[in-house]
């Protein structure tokens, strides 16, 4: 997908954060944006101000919003049916929505493993079931058509970070299966491409979504959602630089997408350990300081 303009963009997540970094990249290049988020409140807001920036630009885009938990099948699938109606098939579609939990992976309830993991495989999963169908069938159609999906990662799903296991799952699951989307592509079409979006600490309120729904907390939990305030609140690199290096990948079908490129030597380190047959290294060995300050915190 080489050009923006007048295409359709299916974004999750897109009242906050990346999400709403994306969609107002999107309506400065004259897109139009179907807005999907479970906070109807701060959706409605954030319609309002992709409204405002679609008609300053005056390149013909437009933005509606739908309130909608992406870990509901039925309810995506009515989004979808919704869209494929009153909208045309999406030529981006942005698998983004997610929310974080920490603490020691035994530590974790049976909720807190379905509260993380519906939202963030879950909603990939669903995005991607309902929506592939639909852009391969616009493919066929039209030679000249194309599309790209984008699904949010993590580093964590190249790493395996302590204290932090909920999360590195579901954001694994998350590669895993934009990697093999991509294969499946190849295998159909080469007109709709897939990339994988794995961004390190990026100032958003990605760190509030951890206790939003738990009532009680262990200390590692209490530990974790610490770090993270810390780390999410002191990136360097915004979340309108993130969302300016999704679309440029996009246009230049480049599968993996990192916002910090420089953090690469902990994968690399963490592949090397395969290769050899050694220990998983210590994923932050970049910054040792990080895990020093995890071990004293558990054991204060
Ligand atoms: N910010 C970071 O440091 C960082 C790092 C790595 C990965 N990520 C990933 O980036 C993505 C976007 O997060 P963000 O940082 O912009 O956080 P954010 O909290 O600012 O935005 C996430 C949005 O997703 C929405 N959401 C949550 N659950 C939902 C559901 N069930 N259905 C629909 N919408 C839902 C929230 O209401 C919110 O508007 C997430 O997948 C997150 O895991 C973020």
């Amino acid at each position: 997908m080489k050009d923006f303009q007048s295409k359709t963009a299916l974004i999750t997540g897109a009242a906050s954060g990346l999400g709403l970094e994306f969609a107002k990249l999107g309506a400065r290049m004259g897109m139009h944006l179907l807005l999907v988020d479970i906070n109807e409140h701060a959706l409605k807001a954030a319609n309002d101000e992709l409204e405002s920036i679609v008609q300053a630009s005056s390149l013909g885009g437009s933005s509606n919003h739908f309130v909608v938990d992406v870990s509901d099948p039925v309810a995506m699938a009515v989004l979808s049916q919704q869209i494929v109606a009153e909208h045309s098939t999406p030529n981006l579609i942005m698998n983004n929505a997610g929310i974080v939990g920490g603490g020691l992976i035994w530590e974790h309830t049976a909720q807190d493993w379905e509260r993380v993991l519906k939202v963030n495989v879950w909603g990939v999963i669903n995005g991607v079931t309902l929506f592939t169908p639909l852009m391969l069938a616009a493919a066929e159609r039209d030679p000249k058509w194309r599309g790209h999906i984008v699904n949010t990662a993590s580093m964590a799903g190249l790493l395996t970070p302590p204290n932090m296991g909920i999360y590195n799952v579901s954001k694994h699951a998350v590669v895993a299966l934009t990697e093999t989307l991509y294969q499946d592509l190849r295998l159909v079409s080469s007109q709709v491409g897939a990339s994988v979006l794995c961004p390190y600490f990026v100032p958003t309120a990605i760190n509030q979504s951890f206790e939003d729904s738990k009532d009680t907390s262990t200390r590692s939990q209490i530990i974790s959602k610490q770090m993270l305030d810390k780390a999410v609140g002191s990136g360097k690199v915004s979340a309108q630089d993130v969302a300016k290096r999704v679309f440029e990948a996009v246009a230049a079908n480049q599968f993996y997408i990192f916002s910090h490129p420089q953090a690469l030597g902990n994968v690399q380190k963490r592949m090397q350990s395969i290769l050899d047959n050694t220990q998983p290294p210590d994923p932050f060995a970049l910054r040792p300081e990080i895990g020093e300050d995890l071990r004293n915190a558990l054991k204060n």
